[in-house]
């Protein structure tokens, strides 16, 4: 057994899980107290009147494949969000236990851990570069269940040093689980940290369709881990999880030429990161251009509010991150498409 159970909740250990409907496509289901018609205009593969497969079998192969890594380390959900939720949920007890975030970063770890009652350890990237602090990493996941960890970073942009996040895990190893978020990893030149989850057992990758695979309505994320860590998690998944739409959308939405559509279209993106970089050094109103490995630029303006204003006036929405600690005037720009890109510089130009 996976000795990093033994940080679990033991509340949840001894869970009874919720016993769904039985799974057994080879009967007819008078079992789970459904309607025996579909609704009218249901044209789904299922039918929608029928509950879907607890955590489907060919989709998590799917995912599974996708990531390269075996079915049993895969947990699906409804995007990462849910994965972060069950995390929390199943490590942290309320009133007691930490997690440890990295600020400037993603807003929803804390997020989840405040709706658990769990306290959370801020150790700040270092100013600069946005780097690890690895030592006050290592300090803080001492005192904390789950150390969350975002590369490349939302909303800096950079890639977290790989031997870093390897060495936190290494001296976290029975102390706490290291959270790798790689949402935005397929923009990023480097490979995935589930490369290396058979050497460190509190390691837990999340990986997600929402950016890299143009399926962010679609609601499909993908936790990977030790399968002890995977088979927890299954006993507090809500019990149908992912709705049957999603799961007949993202079938037929990654086979092989959407894959191949997706890694073009990320070279396309990745071009016209760079060509908005260059235009952007260029600007008298930028003060700072941060180096971005995702699909997004954060960008240090001379006034924030003037630049998000062009912006608005030229029919395109940014995120204000003024507001955000260390983060003083800056604004994140998702890049969009060659069109959007260039009305949006134009317009900063004009400031
Ligand atoms: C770093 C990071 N993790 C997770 C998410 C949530 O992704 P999902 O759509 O898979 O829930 C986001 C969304 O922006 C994100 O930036």
């Amino acid at each position: 057994m996976n000795p990093v159970l033994a940080l679990a909740r033991p509340d949840i250990l001894e869970l009874q899980p919720y016993q769904h409907a039985t799974w057994d496509p080879s009967l007819e289901r008078m079992h789970a107290n459904e309607m025996p018609w579909r609704a009218q205009g249901d044209n789904t593969q299922a039918g929608l009147n029928r509950y879907p497969e607890p955590q489907p079998r060919a989709l998590v192969e799917r995912m599974a494949k996708l990531y390269g890594v075996p079915a049993a380390n895969c947990l699906v959900g409804r995007g990462s969000d849910e994965a972060i939720d069950l995390l929390v949920r199943a490590f942290c007890r309320a009133g007691q236990d930490s997690v440890v975030i990295t600020p400037p970063t993603f807003g929803f770890y804390k997020v989840a851990a405040r709706i658990q009652g769990a306290s959370v350890i801020e150790v700040p990237l270092l100013p600069g570069d946005f780097s690890l602090d690895l030592p006050a990493v290592v300090e803080a996941g001492r005192r904390a269940k789950i150390v969350f960890l975002c590369s490349p970073n939302n909303p800096t942009g950079n890639l977290l040093d790989e031997q870093a996040m390897l060495a936190a895990c290494g001296e976290l190893a029975d102390r706490a689980l290291v959270c790798v978020d790689e949402a935005y990893l397929e923009f990023a030149a480097r490979t995935s940290l589930t490369q290396r989850l058979a050497e460190f057992p509190n390691l837990v990758v999340l990986r997600t369709l929402s950016k890299a695979y143009a399926l962010a309505g679609a609601r499909l994320g993908t936790l990977i881990a030790s399968e002890d860590i995977v088979l927890l998690l299954k006993r507090i998944i809500p019990p149908y999880a992912i709705p049957a739409s999603t799961v007949e959308q993202v079938l037929a939405l990654t086979e092989a030429p959407q894959r191949a559509m997706a890694a073009a279209r990320i070279r396309t993106l990745l071009d016209e990161r760079e060509k908005a970089r260059q235009r952007l050094a260029a600007m008298r109103c930028v003060v700072r251009l941060h180096r971005s490995d995702a699909n997004f630029l954060l960008v240090q303006f001379q006034d924030a509010r003037a630049a998000l204003e062009a912006g608005k006036d030229a029919g395109l929405l940014v995120r204000d991150f003024s507001g955000a600690p260390g983060l003083p005037n800056c604004l994140r720009i998702s890049i969009g498409t060659p069109e959007q890109n260039e009305r949006l510089l134009a317009a900063l130009e004009r400031l």
